[in-house]
């Protein structure tokens, strides 16, 4: 089924999203769902507060840039209360977008390389050190569940600029291809 993204100015983006565990309810169907959601607007990651679950936990898969990278056809994650552990001091910049965010894409600096500690779908725990296109993707999709969008770390001045976009947005004067719930 394919849930509702809920755009910039929902204050569900804005929580700090809580842990869950086993026990949480049709948590086999949520995931389904959030791959189905986010396949369908072209996305590459989602976190389940873009469908406006206060949870922690997102979906990633990275197939679309296999043709970039053939290592990235592969890459397909469920991650449930990650933490990043490590952040290299290294930084780097990339143009980033976002499925709550639509129509902006903006250069944002991240760490190049992470390590992550999260469960799987099976609550199976996993520690992994990424690098790269997969380290920004998680990153992004990190943040959401800290209540942090990537407009926030852009440039002051390109913050000025996005503003009126932003607002626009807020305001539910939006245009996408997928559902989406304004706030
Ligand atoms: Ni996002």
């Amino acid at each position: 089924m394919i849930l509702p993204i809920y755009t910039y100015g929902n204050a569900v983006l804005r929580k700090q999203a809580e842990p869950i565990d086993k026990n949480y309810p049709n948590l086999s169907m949520l995931i389904e769902n959030m791959y189905e959601t986010m396949y369908n607007a072209d996305g590459v990651g989602l976190a389940a507060p873009q469908v406006g679950l206060p949870i922690r936990m997102f979906v990633i898969d990275l197939i679309a840039f296999k043709e970039d990278d053939p290592e990235l056809a592969t890459f397909k994650k469920v991650m449930i209360n990650p933490t990043i552990t490590n952040r290299s001091e290294n930084e780097v910049s990339a143009e980033e977008g976002c499925l709550s965010v639509p129509g902006i894409h903006e250069s944002v600096n991240r760490p190049e390389s992470i390590v992550v500690q999260y469960l799987d779908e099976h609550f199976e725990e996993h520690t992994e050190e990424y690098v790269g296109f997969k380290a920004r993707v998680i990153q992004h999709e990190y943040d959401h569940l800290e209540g942090n969008l990537f407009t926030d770390k852009v440039s002051p001045i390109r913050r000025q600029l996005l503003k009126s976009k932003l607002t626009n947005i807020a305001k539910g004067k939006t245009s996408s291809r997928y559902k989406v719930k304004t706030a």
